[in-house]
């Protein structure tokens, strides 16, 4: 026998086993999409999410050919589109191209990043800053760098999910108090082991029911406990406080929180986020935490508009009275046509219904005649709170607004929510 025969012998004597491929993960995706198909259809609706719009975040969107009055984003100040920031990013892509092609530790850092941390650790009262990719990963890059398995983090049942998948990365050891409950807070921080390290975090604004955390009770107790705070304030920054530099401005405790985090997906029109704190702590986040060692660099332009709208927000405390007013104007014209509106005091103007079908009844409605707005369902609420959530614009007219409040008016009746 050749030797390549002796070969071919021994290979049809050692058998095969071929394992079925499995279809786990495609009968995983199939349950879901026949258990949203046939959710939807139960209410005949069809899916409210993914809209795709043809224009920028502004007060006015153009959906399939049609103007909408957009009462659903997050662009507060209008400074996505406002000019002088449009023209900073524009210079930005002249000069440093689309993007830096590396991370920040090796190739990705530039002059406006290291301007940028400069210019946010002062509007934050901190020390220094560091920037973030995105600001989910703000909140998850802080928390596991800093948290470890010993550790203790007291967290609000509302927190935002990119504090509470930061808390599972550090595996730290976690506590999760009541919404806004300081009693229960405390509770929890008096049963905790005294010599723990512990973290109290919480969002300074709640995205979706548009409150805020009781900040001055959770210093005092953090103070009480040994604890250390954290606050993710995403909606806050820009917007609350007399300057808009945030929830800590507005409670008057500027430079007392040990980690003040912030996103630019909201005030600051663009994506990626910011952690403000003692240079100790940032120095040891650049090359401790993973989501800010292990990505790209944010793009420069991306930076120079996040320094532009700094800037151009610090500049204009008419774009805050705006939207103030705005918001005012909302909140009044809806609960004055009966719709339940949750007082809060911020731009956020929640409308629970209590109800998936309602709320996808009336966003679709709203869309039908003009105005957009987004309906909030689980797993982003509780099953029993969902609603619908308006939020107002520094840039929304007069003429904008009382169109709004008149499709409400009219949506509403029929639907027979008013
Ligand atoms: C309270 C809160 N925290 C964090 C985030 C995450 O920020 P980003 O979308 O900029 O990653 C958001 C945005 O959805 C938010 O509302």
């Amino acid at each position: 026998m050749s030797v390549s025969n002796q070969n071919l012998a021994l290979k049809r004597t050692v058998p095969v086993f071929v394992r079925p491929r499995t279809d786990a993960f495609l009968v995983k995706c199939a349950n879901y999409l026949n258990f949203v198909e046939t959710y939807l259809a139960s209410m005949n609706v069809q899916n409210p999410y993914l809209r795709v719009l043809d224009s920028g975040a502004e007060t006015e969107v153009l959906r399939n050919g049609k103007t909408l009055i957009m009462l659903g984003s997050n662009n507060y100040l209008g400074l996505s589109t406002h000019p002088v920031v449009v023209k900073a990013v524009k210079k930005a892509i002249d000069i440093y191209g689309t993007g830096c092609c590396s991370s920040r530790p090796l190739a990705g850092t530039t002059s406006l990043h290291v301007e940028l941390e400069k210019e946010l650790a002062e509007f934050k009262s901190a020390e220094a800053s560091l920037l973030f990719s995105t600001g989910y990963m703000t909140m998850m890059g802080t928390i596991c760098a800093l948290a470890g398995e010993n550790d203790v983090i007291f967290s609000d049942q509302l927190n935002h999910a990119s504090i509470i998948d930061g808390i599972k990365l550090a595996k730290a050891q976690i506590r999760v108090f009541r919404h806004s409950d300081m009693a229960h807070l405390e509770e929890l921080l008096a049963a905790c082991d005294p010599e723990a390290n512990k973290l109290i975090v919480t969002d300074g604004v709640f995205s979706m029911k548009g409150d805020l955390a009781n900040l001055p009770e959770i210093k005092n107790l953090a103070d009480r406990y040994g604890a250390w705070i954290m606050i993710d304030d995403a909606h806050g920054s820009g917007v609350m406080g007399e300057n808009g530099r945030g929830v800590a401005e507005h409670f008057g405790l500027e430079g007392e929180i040990d980690l003040v985090c912030c996103t630019f997906s909201k005030v600051f029109g663009t994506v990626g986020g910011a952690v403000a704190a003692r240079r100790d702590v940032i120095e040891f986040l650049k090359f401790n935490s993973r989501p800010f060692v292990f990505t790209a660099s944010l793009p420069p332009s991306v930076v120079a508009t996040v320094l532009a709208s700094l800037r151009v927000l610090k500049g204009s405390p008419h774009l805050l009275r705006n939207l103030r007013k705005n918001a005012q104007i909302l909140k009044d014209g809806l609960t004055a046509l009966g719709f339940p509106v949750m007082a809060t005091p911020t731009p956020i103007i929640p409308i629970p219904l209590g109800n998936d079908e309602k709320v996808f009844r009336l966003a679709w409605a709203l869309e039908d005649e003009g105005v957009f707005v987004n309906p909030i369902v689980p797993p982003a609420v509780s099953a029993e709170s969902s609603l619908i959530r308006v939020t107002a614009m520094a840039t929304h007219t007069e003429e904008e607004l009382e169109f709004a409040l008149d499709r409400f008016k009219l949506v509403g009746r029929r639907l027979g929510l008013i």
